[in-house]
């Protein structure tokens, strides 16, 4: 059941959790599945929800840095002043796990984990009334588009647990994930914390744009190329391109192009008319991230049997919104 996210509610959701059902709720990058981490039986509940194989690990969120270190072991004073300059914020470390320190299924019988504290106030609310560190992917079906408002999850996954909606996420696209378990980070995901930001705490190595195919073992499971996917085919295309790709894609499909939707940057779109829904986003990388999901979300609600989408710039600031659509557009 979907509840408005007030002291009632978070208490009712966190006794929830603590008797071992699964909740959903915001945080500030995307709406996350959570459970109790110290409890197998819940873990397992978010999997099956989500049709998430039993292989690809959850992020554990903790309400303070102490707390998420506390998971971990051998945790050296570079975590700790990556943890004091990002958290609470949208970064996730892969760190050591301190053995028995969550259920098994979290980390996939690893031996890492990875840890985050949340900024949202709803998610610190309800880490604070549970006491518990939770586990929690994203609140969509496995694969598909993470969530940025409580219909988005509602679309996917029904509401047959707690659902606490706290109205449009901030970020908008999910959690940078760096590995920190070896002498230079390693970016597994890219995200609103950039590679410039961490660079003042090591070496960095971005991977974040791997695209692993399904027969190979990814360092980060979620690097599966057909991450982060609409329902649709989705196309990028340079801006003088559009109509043609839309065109395209139509035929393909043998369907009118009127089927076809369209993601365009801020600008002139008066010649793109004639396309099922043409979705028009910032010129601006963080305001990008934010919108993304949505207008994925509601150009698949719109029935469009494919998306093209305008090629974003190529400077660094875009780094985390282009792996997102070149990975939707796999
Ligand atoms: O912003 C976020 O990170 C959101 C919110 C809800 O916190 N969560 C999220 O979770 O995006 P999920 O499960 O959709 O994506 C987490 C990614 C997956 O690709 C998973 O494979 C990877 O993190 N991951 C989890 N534990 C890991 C570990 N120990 N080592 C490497 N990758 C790990
Ligand atoms: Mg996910």
């Amino acid at each position: 059941m979907r509840l408005n996210a007030d002291e009632a509610s978070i208490a009712r959701a966190a006794e929830a959790l603590i008797r071992g059902e699964i909740v959903a709720f915001p945080t500030e990058t995307v709406y996350g599945l959570g459970a109790r981490a110290d409890d197998s039986a819940s873990v397992r509940r978010i999997y099956e929800k989500k049709g998430r194989p039993a292989e690809n690990p959850s992020i554990v969120h903790c309400l303070t840095a102490d707390a998420a270190l506390a998971l971990a072991a051998n945790v050296g004073d570079r975590e700790r002043e990556l943890a004091r300059a990002f958290w609470p914020g949208p970064l996730t470390l892969v760190l050591p796990v301190s053995p028995g320190s969550v259920a098994p299924e979290v980390t996939a019988g690893g031996s890492t984990i990875a840890v985050r504290v949340p900024a949202h106030p709803v998610a610190r609310a309800l880490l604070a009334a549970s006491g518990l560190p939770i586990a929690a992917p994203s609140a969509n079906r496995s694969t598909r588009i993470s969530p940025t408002t409580a219909d988005h999850v509602e679309k996917s996954l029904g509401t047959d647990f707690i659902l606490i909606d706290a109205g449009p996420t901030g970020f908008g696209i999910e959690s940078t994930i760096v590995d920190a378990t070896a002498e230079r980070l390693v970016v597994l995901r890219r995200g609103s914390v950039t590679v410039a930001e961490l660079a003042g705490f090591g070496e960095v190595i971005d991977v974040g744009d791997e695209i692993v195919s399904a027969s190979e073992r990814p360092r980060a499971p979620g690097s599966f190329a057909r991450h982060y996917a609409p329902r649709v085919p989705v196309i990028l295309a340079g801006r003088t391109s559009l109509s043609e790709e839309a065109a395209q894609s139509a035929s393909t499909l043998n369907a009118g192009v009127e089927h076809v939707g369209l993601i365009v940057l801020d600008g002139p779109t008066a010649e793109l008319r004639g396309h099922v829904r043409t979705e028009v986003l910032p010129r601006d990388p963080v305001a990008y991230a934010r919108g993304l999901y949505a207008a994925l979300h509601r150009l698949e609600d719109a029935g469009a049997i494919a998306i093209v989408v305008e090629r974003v710039p190529a400077a660094p600031a875009w780094a985390a919104v282009r792996d997102r659509l070149t990975r939707a557009s796999r």
